[in-house]
């Protein structure tokens, strides 16, 4: 795989809440490929974090896609709102939503690409039944919550695992699924989660907490990428 192949997508949980416009700028700048946005309801995830009116005013500060990663529960209701507030991607936790192939539908309704987002002990069969649905599968490699948790060396197995189901389903004339890495995603771990079969990877402390002598991120970036596709 091609560097160009890989896609970094910096969360900005880990952003200057104060300064998020100038944050987005900047990543989109340093050559991110997506924002990850992680929404949190003090219910489903054991924190609260940011919603629609937020996604609404980031907006028009980026043209990269927003990948609007949904840690709530119940999840339909936000669906139209995040939506119409400019999320691209809108992925959800299965065990979050009672219907899941019903919420799946409805965000590609709302014209967004839609995906799935799996815990660390979430098994993978719920993809069974709903590979046509989906654009995204999300693997998360700590539980959802707050940034900065270490990476779980045991989802190394599953993202292969996940990747031979997506390279199988493609083998069947079935559309593409990218398959992201969300959590503990650093420099020197994000080469052997390429190699497992990922192709999309979030990354919120190791892009906002970097050192950024250069003011711009744009050192991380390259580094994140350099280390995901050695030469
Ligand atoms: C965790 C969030 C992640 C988190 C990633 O619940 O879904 O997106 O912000 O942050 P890092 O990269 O710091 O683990
Ligand atoms: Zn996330």
């Amino acid at each position: 795989m091609k560097t160009s192949d890989i896609r970094i997508a910096p969360s900005i949980l880990s952003a200057d809440f104060s300064r998020l416009g100038e944050e987005v700028r900047a990543i989109e700048a340093a050559g991110a490929d997506l924002v990850h946005f992680d929404v949190m309801d003090n219910h489903y995830a054991p924190n609260l974090t940011i919603g629609p009116l937020v996604c609404e005013a980031i907006r028009p500060h980026v043209t990269i896609p927003i990948d609007v990663h949904l840690m709530v529960e119940p999840v339909d209701a936000l669906i139209p709102l995040f939506a119409k507030a400019g999320a691209n991607f809108i992925t959800f936790h299965p065990e979050a939503s009672r219907h899941v192939d019903r919420t799946l539908s409805l965000i590609r309704e709302h014209g967004c690409k839609a995906g799935l987002v799996f815990n660390p002990a979430t098994p993978l069969a719920l993809l069974d039944h709903v590979m046509d649905k989906l654009d995204m599968a999300l693997l998360m490699s700590v539980n959802p919550g707050f940034g900065g948790q270490k990476f779980i060396p045991a989802i190394i197995g599953k993202v292969k695992a996940l990747r031979a189901r997506i390279d199988a389903y493609r083998a069947t004339d079935g559309q593409d699924i990218w398959l992201e890495v969300d959590g503990g995603v650093k420099a020197d771990n994000i080469g052997a989660i390429r190699q497992a079969g990922a192709d999309t990877f979030v990354a919120g402390s190791a892009v906002f907490g970097a050192p950024d002598a250069d003011k711009g991120y744009r050192t991380i970036m390259q580094q994140l990428r350099e280390q995901a596709a050695p030469k």
